[in-house]
């Protein structure tokens, strides 16, 4: 059965009281499709590649740590019936005037509903509060399904950082991807 939203409410995260159910909150997506890099000289394309068998990815959340948390000058919770479905992070950084998603994350059993949507509603309205200019955010090349997301949502894209992650450490090669959608 397709789960109902139709009581889904937003409201700011709460420490300590949130942190459980968040730290159950599932961060992962598993994708059949990844965005491929090929490099010239001075210049970077995104070429769409089918991935066999599908990738698997999981966020991490780290929720009890305050140096994370620190940084969540905006923080909500998405809430179905008394669930936690969903969750955004984000920080304004005021020297460019950007409000940073650090973390964006719908349950699996409640995406593809518009709560991601609602949770984008929910920070530009804190953006416009703050007189923010922009929103950015970072994601990698294996996040087809991200991107699909924010491109729908007036992202564009606006760098990449192939050097940003070490590689030693990540099961698949990824490299940093940037999108940025304006306030008005
Ligand atoms: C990315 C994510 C937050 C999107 O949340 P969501 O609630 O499923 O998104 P919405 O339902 O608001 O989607 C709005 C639109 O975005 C697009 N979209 C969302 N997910 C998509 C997907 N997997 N594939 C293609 N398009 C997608 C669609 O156009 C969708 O509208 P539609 O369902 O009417 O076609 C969610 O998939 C998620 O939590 N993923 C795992 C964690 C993650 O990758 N976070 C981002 C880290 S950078």
């Amino acid at each position: 059965m397709q789960p109902d939203i139709s009581t889904l409410a937003l409201r700011s995260f709460r420490y300590p009281q949130d942190a459980d159910a968040l730290a159950k909150l599932d961060t992962s997506f598993t994708t059949e499709r990844i965005y491929r890099p090929v490099y010239g000289a001075l210049s970077f394309q995104l070429r769409e590649e089918r991935v066999d068998p599908p990738l698997y990815k999981r966020y991490p959340l780290e929720v009890e740590n305050p140096a994370e948390r620190v940084v969540w000058d905006y923080a909500v919770i998405a809430e179905e019936a008394g669930e936690t479905v969903g969750f955004l992070a984000a920080q304004y950084t005021e020297w460019n005037r950007r409000v940073i998603l650090w973390h964006l994350y719908v349950a699996p059993s409640h995406r593809r509903k518009g709560v991601g949507a609602k949770l984008l509603e929910a920070v530009e309205a804190y953006a416009r509060s703050v007189r923010a200019r922009c929103l950015w955010l970072e994601t990698q090349n294996i996040n087809y399904p991200a991107i699909q997301f924010y491109q729908r949502a007036g992202f564009a894209f606006c760098g990449f950082d192939s050097s940003l992650y070490d590689q030693s450490e990540l099961e698949q090669e990824e490299i940093a991807l940037f999108f940025a959608r304006p306030i008005h």
